[in-house]
């Protein structure tokens, strides 16, 4: 299964913290905002990612990631001129995932809870046309929203609506089959003038081929986009990361539980930022894969 993270956008948004970087690229809590939908794409055991940037965050995000092959990954770019939708992702990545399974991650998308594995391993399994991740939220308004029958089955979709018909966030993960470059090149600008994703999602709504996996309670889903959900990021990774000792979507510790990489590999990682407690954490991680 390839992957794609959409990492464009103008992050006006987050003026002026994105007039001189790349939104993706400021901090959440200890490391870059990317790590944390990268980390899903590793989680889902997805490494070969074409990552999707704004003319001017390209040089930057292959300094900090480069090929991806520090993190057993392999990463290629493609630039975004515009901010002409989310769909558009499956414009310019085309050629990557033709003919195969994908997912795609929006670049400002954190998610963490415990069984995150798992659920992304089953809807891997299960999906057929696509899989969308559900979250309950208590300002529906903002993303789009899913209705579902009572037999669980997703029956409407609708980007911002100014209505919910439910609490139920479609979050910025998508699995999709092969079918998704076609319907993509098919969706016709909305009103905003964005090549919606939702578009293409209703399309497979249409076709009975979508599946809702729900994200229940314990588990954590934000968008980074606005300055207060990048520090409520910020504080939910901190706290776990000082209350629990877990650092949430550190890659070098997911490449190496996944085996991605060997731990001696990960060691090394760690070792390059050995004067961070950053650094420590990765390399202790390493000597407990490695065991005693
Ligand atoms: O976060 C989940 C929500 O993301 C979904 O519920 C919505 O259906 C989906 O439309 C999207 O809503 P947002 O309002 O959050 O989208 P936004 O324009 O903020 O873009 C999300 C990310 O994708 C952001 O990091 C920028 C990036 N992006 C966006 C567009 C439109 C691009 O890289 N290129 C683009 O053309």
């Amino acid at each position: 299964m390839k992957g794609i993270l959409l990492a464009g956008g103008t992050g006006s948004r987050l003026y002026p913290l994105t007039h001189c970087t790349s939104k993706q690229l400021l901090p959440v809590y200890d490391k870059p905002l990317i790590y944390y939908p990268l980390s899903v794409l590793m989680l889902a055991d997805i490494r070969d990612i074409l990552l999707v940037c704004a003319p001017d965050s390209l040089a930057p995000l292959q300094a900090l990631l480069g090929d991806g092959a520090h993190l057993g990954l392999n990463l290629s770019y493609a630039l975004q001129r515009e901010p002409r939708g989310i769909a558009e992702a499956y414009v310019i990545g085309a050629d990557h995932v033709r003919g195969q399974r994908s997912a795609l991650v929006l670049g400002d998308n954190v998610f963490h809870g415990s069984g995150f594995y798992d659920l992304l391993a089953r809807a891997r399994r299960e999906f057929t046309g696509c899989a969308l991740f559900g979250y309950p939220v208590s300002d529906p308004g903002r993303y789009a929203i899913g209705e579902v029958d009572g037999k669980g089955e997703l029956v409407s979709l609708e980007e911002k609506p100014l209505d919910p018909r439910s609490d139920n966030a479609v979050t910025g993960l998508y699995f999709y089959d092969q079918d998704v470059v076609d319907i993509a090149a098919e969706v016709e600008p909305s009103e905003r003038g964005e090549l919606e994703i939702t578009d293409v999602n209703r399309e497979y709504v249409r076709q009975g081929r979508a599946d809702l996996v729900q994200l229940g309670r314990g588990f954590m889903w934000l968008d980074a986009g606005t300055h207060d959900s990048l520090l409520e990021a910020g504080h939910y990774v901190e706290l776990l990361a000082n209350r629990q000792g877990v650092r949430v979507a550190c890659v070098e510790e997911i490449a190496a539980r996944m085996g991605f990489i060997s731990a001696a590999d990960c060691h090394e990682l760690g070792a390059r930022m050995s004067g961070s407690a950053y650094g420590s954490y990765v390399m202790d991680i390493a000597q407990d894969l490695t065991g005693p």
